[in-house]
């Protein structure tokens, strides 16, 4: 039965009851639909709101993921921390990201890698921050505890930077490695209230998986250092062996060259050794020899002429044979010089010298003169005579080979070494070419080997066309 029905057929309604129902009902309707569509918005909005959310959770964890999945492949410093902010710029929005990194040693955080929202690239900018004392991440590189501040200007450790001037809101998390805070991710929003609980917790987790990339790129880079201070060990190791061995085989050879030198000197030594005894016979037979042979000629002849009465005669003879000893005195005296110098014995080295000079400028006709430096004290015997001869043996040289017009020898007698040097201005020879070419010329050598014999080092310097100077050093201990 239709309402209608019941008002035509008189029921129990009366009229004004049913109109004020009506009109009661019209009112009411439509604001209980107002009240239900308004509740049915709200729960859409909240609805949205949520799923929004979830997204922008789910965007996290997969950033979060992505970042662990990325990250523990790169084991170059600041490529991971320059890709990680960008991707944590890229997927979030935020102001800026960045990375700090804990210097022990001067107790400050430095910033590796930041990066804003409109900057293409990470930049380091080489900012500082006393770890304890300045800025919010100073404070969680303190703490090792994360830090939201979601109203930077009512925050008293904030540290306000320039290059970020919009930051209203800060979040800064520790990244760390067991106990220890190696440094402090931070991220920035330029919204009031940017962040939530759950941030701090999705941003922790990168900055675990951040730490342990870093860990990672440490432990590459020592093993990287130690196999190669491992590869220059050896290579070294290497180097050394096969300069020893060089070194070796030199020395080897060295003495094979010094053997046959001294083979050679030995035999030098014995032909000198018999030509000199051959040059002392000869003296001897053509000096003192006839002269003695003489001598008792004319003393037998003295007797004879006493024998005969002739006093006078005899008287001649006799003054013949002084004649004849004096001759065979002067003679011997000329050989003994020859032999060794009484004057090096008697006198010393700078007299010696002098009276060396003297001879060899008559004998070869070539100026010499003799400088004696410091104060001339004698020296030890063996020194003495080997000088003596090192210089007899330069002298030689000079008048064999060097055309000289001027010798100067110099004698520098010093508190700790005897020097002495012998210069020509003759013409001089080329060194490497003798020293190679030359293995009879023993002179030089025989030199040196002297020089050595007392300690001394000999030096030879030669330019062809420009003179020779053989310089001996002895020191005097
Ligand atoms: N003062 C010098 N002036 C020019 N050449 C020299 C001089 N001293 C040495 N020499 C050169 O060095 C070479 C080697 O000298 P040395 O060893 O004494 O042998 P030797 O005198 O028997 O030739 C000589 O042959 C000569 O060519
Ligand atoms: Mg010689």
């Amino acid at each position: 039965m239709l309402f209608e029905d019941l008002v035509l057929q008189g029921h129990a309604f009366s009229a004004p009851f049913v109109i004020a129902g009506i009109w009661f009902f019209g009112l009411v309707g439509p604001f209980f639909a107002w009240l239900t569509l308004t509740w049915a918005e709200k729960a859409a909005r909240a609805e949205i709101a949520a799923q929004q959310e979830t997204q922008r959770r789910a965007r996290q964890l997969e950033a979060a993921s992505q970042t662990s999945r990325q990250v523990t492949a790169i084991l170059d410093v600041d490529e991971l921390l320059g890709q990680v902010v960008k991707l944590i710029r890229d997927t979030f929005g935020y102001y800026h990201v960045a990375f700090f990194l804990v210097d022990a040693a001067s107790h400050e955080i430095v910033l590796r890698a930041g990066i804003g929202q409109a900057e293409p690239a990470y930049q380091t900018h080489g900012l500082r921050l006393k770890i304890g004392g300045e800025g919010i991440t100073g404070r969680v590189a303190w703490t090792g505890q994360p830090i939201l501040c979601n109203d930077v200007s009512q925050d008293p450790n904030y540290y306000p930077d320039d290059r970020v001037p919009d930051t209203r809101s800060e979040l800064a998390v520790p990244l760390r490695l067991g106990d220890a805070v190696v440094g402090v991710f931070d991220v920035q929003s330029h919204r009031l209230n940017a962040f939530h609980q759950d941030d701090v917790l999705v941003l922790q987790i990168l900055a675990d998986q951040v730490a342990i990339a870093l860990e990672n790129a440490r432990l590459f880079r020592e093993t990287r250092q130690q196999h190669a201070q491992v590869v220059k060990l050896s290579q070294d190791l290497e180097r050394k062996v096969e300069e020893r061995t060089k070194e070796l085989d030199d020395a080897r050879e060295e003495l094979a060259h010094k053997a046959t030198q001294l083979q050679q000197l030995l035999a030098i030594t014995v032909r000198v050794q018999e030509e000199e005894r051959g040059r002392i016979a000869r003296d001897l037979h053509d000096g003192s020899n006839q002269l003695i042979t003489g001598t008792l000629f004319e003393l037998q002849a003295a007797q004879q002429s006493l024998l005969d009465r002739r006093e006078h005669a005899a008287l001649e003879k006799l003054e013949t044979v002084k004649a004849l000893l004096r001759k065979i005195d002067a003679e011997n005296h000329r050989i003994i010089l020859g032999l060794r110098p009484p004057i090096l014995d008697a006198q010393g080295l700078a007299p010696a010298l002098k009276w060396q000079a003297n001879n060899f400028q008559q004998q070869c006709r070539i100026a010499c003169s003799v400088e004696v430096c410091g104060q001339p004290i004698r020296l030890a015997p063996e020194i003495e005579i080997v000088v003596y001869r090192i210089v007899q043996e330069s002298l030689n040289n000079i008048s064999a080979h060097a055309h000289a017009q001027h010798v100067q020898i110099l004698a520098d007698f010093k508190r700790a070494e005897f020097l002495i040097a012998i210069e020509d201005d003759g013409v001089g020879f080329d060194r490497a070419r003798v020293r190679a070419d030359a293995p009879g010329q023993m002179g030089l050598i025989g030199m040196r080997e002297r020089a050595q014999s007392i300690g001394g080092q000999m030096q030879v310097e030669s330019v062809p066309g420009r003179g020779t100077r053989i310089t001996l050093r002895v020191p005097l201990a």
